[in-house]
């Protein structure tokens, strides 16, 4: 763990801090500096604490069963409805609320109040019923950014249906496997998508799909774009049709805890993604929590994170988490340069946006486009800004608190992953002094810690392994039909401790800096892809031999994909076969797996047991010198692949 990111340590000594904004300090839904202590003092009545802002049919009988670690379960015995969470409880005084202030990105918009997203919740509720979907029911869905989408999981949720959002930029093969694996029986998608003034074929995606999964008997397809679409009578049903034919009522039920709310797919070391499960109570309890004190929020404040549903940040801090709390959110469903580079700033000045959260990459490339962009709109509602995904770099960090938040609005730099469920080390904007690049440290309730290759807890400064050594509410159960694989990858490293898989670093006054993953995980634009997938997906075209794929620093992506790839033999390389094989990543996997280069190479450095050396090649792409090459069984292989990656033999987009 050698990490040294100069960056951070320049910072570090330049003591470059930011106290809370005093107004926002006074006033905000944390205050207390002794929370920390408080929850610490006993998290399990910290987190019960929280639970109690949900509403329970039943209350838990225990808050922490942990008899069978790391098989963590959390309120047994409690009843709840996530639904009725999000929708019912808040129809007495806030019917008439917005909900979702929704835009589309040729410029349509919908005001959806609460009152209204209930209606079309129930309406859809019953039409999954009247599919054959049960409580334990399996749903995909597989959409663009269409209010259609949360309309789909809280129709999931609200009859227990477990339901697997499918990212709208995934491949057929990638819906397709998923489905397959989570035993979906409907599939919820949509004819197209809009993606920067494009049309994203999802309903020609889902057939091809469907061809592959014969478990999913009826897909339902909502009405975006009205591009033609093929129809397969009897599997194919429009979403308006089937909702306005279902019965208006559905109550809410109650349900377990630990009833099945969701699993999502994520990359993991191997090729095969690993669907991560979250259950009811202890998920709600987490997602409505951290939303309430990580951003401050307040009942006048218009919330916007502007992730996409399809990942983990969507489905807590877009659908579950703020609808818990009642909040008027802004989704917008396309390209943020689209038409023009300032376009969420518009959209942000219009709705009086207060709290917005997004991506690095996201904040990088509007830094990029110009400052004069967010400068032609009055931001000056903005009060807290967050980031999520990767690790924010102190530059990006300050144009963000600058020209987005005026100069005063805290970033609030929030670690998590789609295991955690919710945000897990982030400062509070009331109470924490901030220092640009560094996460803060673990939120009440939380217990991290960095470790060293013993187990034990590295001293101050020094990097490690990011672990949490007490188990948290919206934690992940398991890999969805691979409990093996649940125990081997999080808890077997260091026996009752969840391993991250994130480098760390705790400076003196105990703030955790993010260093990046340690293992094969790669992350382009905050999204995550394992190597592993990206070679498979090579290898599977005919001309490809053998392929190793490494990240290498981006500028904007945080990390691009880099490729080196062994063609068959007889087989001739140039720039028209390294197209070829970016559109087949991309087709496999979908189009943010291409490969930002490719290097045709007719070796690759292996260790004398035949495994790729990725840190050499990692080397190779970041133009570094090269490291030790002593244990290496080809070692004249590097300096080829060196000489033809600097040819530029490789293509960028
Ligand atoms: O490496 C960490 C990075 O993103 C990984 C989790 O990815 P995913 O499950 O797709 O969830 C992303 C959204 C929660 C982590 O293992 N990561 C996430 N947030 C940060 C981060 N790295 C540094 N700083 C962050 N704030």
């Amino acid at each position: 763990m050698g990490h040294d990111d100069p960056a951070i340590e320049a910072l570090q000594q330049d003591g470059v801090q930011y106290p809370p904004p005093p107004a926002l300090a006074a006033g905000a839904v944390v205050s207390d500096p002794a929370t920390w202590e408080r929850a610490a003092a006993d998290p399990i009545a910290w987190w019960e604490e929280q639970a109690r802002h949900l509403q329970w049919d039943a209350p838990w009988t225990r808050a922490l069963d942990d008899d069978t670690p790391p098989f963590y379960r959390w309120f047994t015995g409690g009843q709840l409805n996530v639904a009725a969470n999000c929708l019912d409880r808040h129809l007495a005084e806030r019917a008439d609320r917005v909900a979702f202030h929704w835009e589309g990105e040729p410029g349509d918009r919908q005001d959806i109040t609460y009152g209204q997203l209930h209606a079309r919740v129930s309406r859809f509720a019953n039409a999954l019923r009247d599919m054959g979907v049960e409580r334990g029911g399996r749903v995909a869905i597989y959409m663009g950014m269409v209010p259609e989408l949360p309309i789909a999981m809280l129709a999931c949720a609200r009859i227990g249906a477990a339901h697997t959002v499918v990212f709208g930029g995934f491949s057929a093969e990638a819906l397709r496997d998923r489905m397959v694996d989570f035993g979906a029986t409907v599939l919820v998608t949509q004819d197209e998508g809009w993606r920067a003034g494009k049309r994203v074929q999802l309903k020609a995606n889902a057939d091809a799909a469907l061809d592959g999964a014969p478990g999913v008997h009826h897909a339902v397809v909502c009405r975006r774009t009205g591009g033609d679409v093929a129809w397969t009578e009897g599997r194919d049903r429009w979403f308006h049709e089937v909702e306005e034919a279902a019965h208006p009522d559905c109550p809410a039920e109650p349900m377990d805890a630990e009833q099945m709310l969701y699993a999502l797919y994520t990359s993991g070391t191997t090729g095969k993604p690993k669907g991560i499960v979250h259950t009811s109570g202890g998920y709600l309890t987490g997602v409505a929590a951290t939303h309430r004190m990580v951003f401050d929020l307040h009942d006048d404040d218009i919330y916007w994170c502007a992730a996409d549903i399809g990942w983990v940040t969507g489905h807590s801090y877009i659908v579950y988490g703020p609808l818990a709390n009642g909040a008027t959110s802004v989704m917008y469903e396309g390209a943020p340069g689209f038409p023009e580079p300032d376009r969420l700033w518009e959209i942000a000045s219009r709705h009086r946006v207060s709290i917005l959260y997004m991506a690095p990459t996201a904040i990088r490339m509007f830094m990029k486009w110009g400052d004069e962009y967010p400068a032609r709109h009055d931001l000056s509602s903005i009060r807290v800004l967050g980031s999520v995904g990767e690790p924010i770099n102190p530059e990006a960090w300050e144009w963000y608190r600058q020209h987005i938040g005026g100069g005063t609005a805290p970033v609030v730099d929030t670690w998590w992953q789609t295991e955690t469920g919710s945000i897990m080390i982030s400062p509070l904007p009331g109470l924490s002094t901030l220092k640009p690049g560094s996460a803060s440290g673990p939120l009440p309730g939380i217990s991290a810690r960095v470790v060293g290759e013993d187990g034990q807890e590295v001293p101050r400064g020094q990097g490690g392994y990011l672990v949490m050594d007490r188990p948290w509410p919206s934690m992940l159960r398991t890999i969805l039909g691979d409990d093996q694989r649940f125990v081997d990858t999080y808890w077997s490293r260091f026996p009752g401790m969840y391993l991250a898989g994130d480098g760390c670093r705790v400076d003196a006054d105990g703030d955790f800096w993010l260093l990046g993953r340690i293992d094969d995980v790669m992350n382009v634009s905050g999204h995550r892809l394992s190597t592993i997938e990206v070679e498979s997906a090579l290898v599977d075209h005919p001309s490809v031999a053998e392929a190793a794929v490494v990240g290498r620093k981006d500028p904007i992506t945080g990390e691009a994909i880099a490729a080196f790839v062994i063609l068959r033999d007889g087989v001739h390389g140039d720039e028209g076969l390294i197209a070829t094989l970016r559109d087949h990543v991309a087709t496999q996997i979908g189009p943010i797996a291409k490969p930002a280069s490719i290097v045709l190479t007719p070796d690759l450095p292996k260790t004398r047991s035949g495994k790729i050396m990725r840190r050499l090649l990692r080397d190779v792409s970041e133009h570094r010198q090269l490291g030790d090459v002593t244990t290496l069984a080809n070692e004249e292989v590097v300096a080829e692949i060196a000489r033809e990656a600097a040819s530029g033999q490789h293509q960028d987009d």
